[in-house]
């Protein structure tokens, strides 16, 4: 499903290339649930940025269902991402003046699927993460806990092959924390979706069946949760 090869990732600054990422190498299979674990700093976001398509490496590859990602061209990239990946962002990144549904219903658009049909996938969506009743609402009107639900739900509203959350419980207190946890998980038994979940938060760690920890740019550890290393 996902198989990252030798990847290695610098930033430029000026002349001077400063190394984040050094030689990873991992695969996560179709229905996993994976925490990305390390300390500030560690190269996590970098990871899941270049995972998702959003900037490619220096070196290395990516393959997302066999189809390497670092190869592809902007057009195919934004194509690929559309149709392949999701993603929830730690600030939910919600368009304010679209009502929770349209925002669910947004990724279609750029499908153009039908209204009627997108329509349905969001209620749908939006009734299994809990928001059934408030879809006609703006996302201002919502708790962070619930934004963070409609980030979910428009995350896998075009069946994607694999999900990246960076820090996705981030903003919330620990009781909704448990709450978004406790949904990523049960999406995760019940659609059988792919996670890659970037948390400093040792309760997802904890809760995932695969921990996979960077320190400074290196692959330190990665299996079961053993508890902290280092
Ligand atoms: N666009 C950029 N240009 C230059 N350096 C960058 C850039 N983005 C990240 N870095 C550097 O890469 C390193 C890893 O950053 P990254 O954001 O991946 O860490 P992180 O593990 O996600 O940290 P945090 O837990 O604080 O979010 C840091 O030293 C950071 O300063
Ligand atoms: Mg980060």
């Amino acid at each position: 499903m996902l198989a990252v090869n030798q990847l290695s990732h610098s930033f430029k600054n000026g002349v001077e290339a400063t190394p984040v990422l050094n030689e990873i190498d991992f695969h996560i299979a179709k229905g996993e649930m994976v925490a990305l674990l390390g300390s500030s700093g560690s190269g996590k976001s970098t990871l899941l940025n270049l995972m998702a398509g959003l900037m490619k490496p220096t070196t290395g590859s990516i393959l997302i269902d066999g189809s390497p990602i670092e190869k592809m061209s902007e057009n195919q990239l934004a194509e690929f991402r559309r149709s392949h990946i999701g993603f929830i962002f730690q600030s939910y990144e919600l368009i304010p003046h679209l009502t929770v549904r349209e925002n669910v219903e947004l990724p279609l658009v750029f499908q153009a699927v039908k209204p009627k049909e997108r329509r349905d996938k969001a209620v749908s969506l939006l009734t299994k993460v809990g928001l059934g009743e408030k879809t006609e609402m703006f996302p201002s009107q919502l708790s962070g806990g619930q934004q963070q639900r409609v980030s979910i739900a428009r995350s896998l509203v075009t069946e994607p092959a694999i999900v990246f959350a960076d820090e996705p419980t981030g903003n919330l207190d620990t009781k909704t924390e448990k709450e978004i946890i406790d949904l990523l998980i049960e999406l995760n038994g019940t659609l059988g979706i792919t996670f890659v979940i970037v948390t400093h938060e040792l309760e997802v760690a904890r809760r995932a069946r695969r921990v996979i920890q960077l320190r400074d740019g290196r692959l330190v550890e990665d299996g079961a949760w053993a508890g902290e290393t280092g």
